[in-house]
């Protein structure tokens, strides 16, 4: 089947953000505890990190993590996670019926990051509690001394202040199932004076208001208008949250299921610029995707989950070869929105819903999905060039019409590379790739071809078998005839 690319470096959608490659570190499941955290590990290092999971959060280049939740904040005092660690309270999640030791508090967070090269987005709990620990939260962690709370912090042993630039605005206060949960005039309302307060203190502080959690919520869109209306000057950036599965078992309709991000995000644009048009404001509103994911496979097992425990097995998703190709679609829906997406958190990073996967007081090992994100990451920081993919498409009952390759350009201005990102939806034809790069020039070449591929769609990576699922160099012989295998993710890299 013949797939031309059309693109031209002259038209720009956007430039990447590199935070469209973060992620999530929620305290739920053994993320923490027995993944980040495992004091009793052999790999742990002196603050009880393990070694092995930070080697592999640092490899996949993760510039910003979202922590605490997720659910678990909304029920979250940030006051029981600081100061020695035997002082520090064990507490109950509501969120996910768990035992919370504290043992992995702020301070341990902060120089996790650090160690791995990421930058927090910290998220605050405004289900339970309200502006005066927000604007406390805030004091403590950012201000250099002097006061009451960021000399607390002093005497924890974080004499620098933390410095924490991104911060969100609660998590999915639309859901019922939140501790806390709102209307949107209720939450509207307490984010935009959070939020206020937030700026009063230091106006460069980046904030990011809680949109819907995801679109199928009753309340979508108007929560985004009216969460807008009374925030639209504070906040930055909206959040999205959505998670993906192969509810019908079938694998041309799960592929399809970026197009619902598509739309997702597209409506919410045209929310955004509705506010936009309605305050005559002049600020451009962006969007932060801060979960997004295939999550499906763990359901079952949660339910016999012990409550009350501290790190229970939950969300532990065994990702196969099939939702790497959805991801990787995922990933292309991103990208091509970059011009308004600038954040994005793939939900979540170790152990629970994650491309990183660990037994308590074993291995760890990269699961299917850490793959298309590793290359996104590594190779998509660039500008995505506007592009016509000129190739059949099926007719899909959920989703519609779908194009048989999600294909996507990256060009690189300052070396003037050109990365190709291309999932081939086929589950039986070959793509016949066609390049048409007016203003690229005739002289690229094609430097690398990796491809993730697997004859079984089942196909997952574990501590037995942790590279059953991996990428592979593929070599043409005629790279004026470059053919996409079908059911497959590449990355085609060209040089001048
Ligand atoms: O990522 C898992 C959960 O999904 C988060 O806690 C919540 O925000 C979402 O519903």
């Amino acid at each position: 089947m013949k797939c031309t690319i059309h693109a031209s470096k002259q038209f720009v959608r956007g430039t990447v953000d590199p935070r469209l490659f973060g992620s999530f570190v929620e305290q739920l499941g053994r993320a923490v505890y027995g993944g980040v955290y495992e004091p009793d590990h052999g790999a742990a290092d002196e603050e009880g990190f393990r070694s092995d999971v930070m080697d592999l959060v640092r490899e996949l280049d993760v510039p910003v993590v979202r922590f605490p939740g997720g659910n678990y904040v909304s029920n979250f005092n940030w006051e029981d996670s600081i100061g020695p660690k035997e002082n520090r309270p064990t507490r109950l999640d509501l969120a996910w019926k768990a035992l919370d030791p504290n043992q992995f508090g702020l301070q341990e967070f902060m120089h996790w990051s650090k160690k791995v090269g990421t930058e927090p987005m910290m998220v605050i709990n405004l289900g339970t509690r309200g502006l005066a620990e927000a604007k406390d939260l805030v004091e403590y962690c950012n201000h250099p001394g002097g006061s009451y709370l960021s000399d607390l912090r002093k005497s924890h042993g974080s004499e620098k202040p933390y410095d924490i630039k991104l911060w969100g605005l609660g998590n999915e206060m639309d859901g019922p199932w939140q501790v806390g949960h709102k209307s949107a005039e209720e939450y509207g309302r307490l984010a935009c004076e959070v939020g206020k307060a937030i700026k009063l203190f230091d106006p460069s502080l980046e904030l990011v208001a809680c949109g819907s959690s995801n679109s199928s919520m009753p309340t979508f869109p108007e929560w985004e208008e009216t969460v807008l209306d009374h925030t639209y000057e504070v906040v930055d950036y909206l959040s999205l949250h959505m998670y993906f599965r192969n509810e019908e078992k079938d694998i041309a309709t799960f592929l399809a299921c970026s197009a619902s991000m598509d739309a997702f995000i597209d409506t919410v644009v045209h929310v955004c610029d509705y506010v936009k048009a309605k305050k005559r404001s002049k600020k451009t509103m962006y969007l932060c995707f801060d979960e997004w994911n295939v999550w499906f496979h763990s359901h079952e097992k949660d339910k016999q989950q012990t409550p009350w425990i501290v790190g229970p097995s939950l969300l532990e998703d065994v990702y196969t070869f099939e939702d790497a190709l959805v991801v990787g679609c995922l990933l292309n829906s991103l990208l091509r929105h970059c011009d308004r997406v600038k954040i994005a958190c793939i939900a979540q990073l170790v152990n629970t819903i994650a491309p990183i996967m660990t037994e308590t007081g074993g291995k760890a090992w990269r699961q299917t999905i850490y793959w298309p994100f590793y290359y996104a990451s590594k190779y998509g920081r660039g500008e995505v060039l506007e592009s016509r993919v000129d190739v059949a498409s099926y007719e899909n009952k959920q989703y519609g019409t779908i194009p048989y390759a999600d294909a996507l350009v990256v060009h690189h201005p300052e070396t003037g590379e050109i990365d190709l990102f291309v999932v081939n939806r086929h589950e039986h034809e070959m793509l016949s790739l066609e390049l048409d790069l007016p203003g690229l020039g005739n002289s690229y070449m094609l430097v690398e071809h990796i491809v993730l591929e697997h004859e079984n769609l089942y196909a997952v990576n574990d501590a037995m078998n942790p590279e059953e699922v991996m990428p592979k160099q593929v070599l043409h012989a005629d790279t004026e005839n470059l053919q996409i295998a079908p059911l497959t993710w590449n990355l085609l890299r060209f040089h001048r």
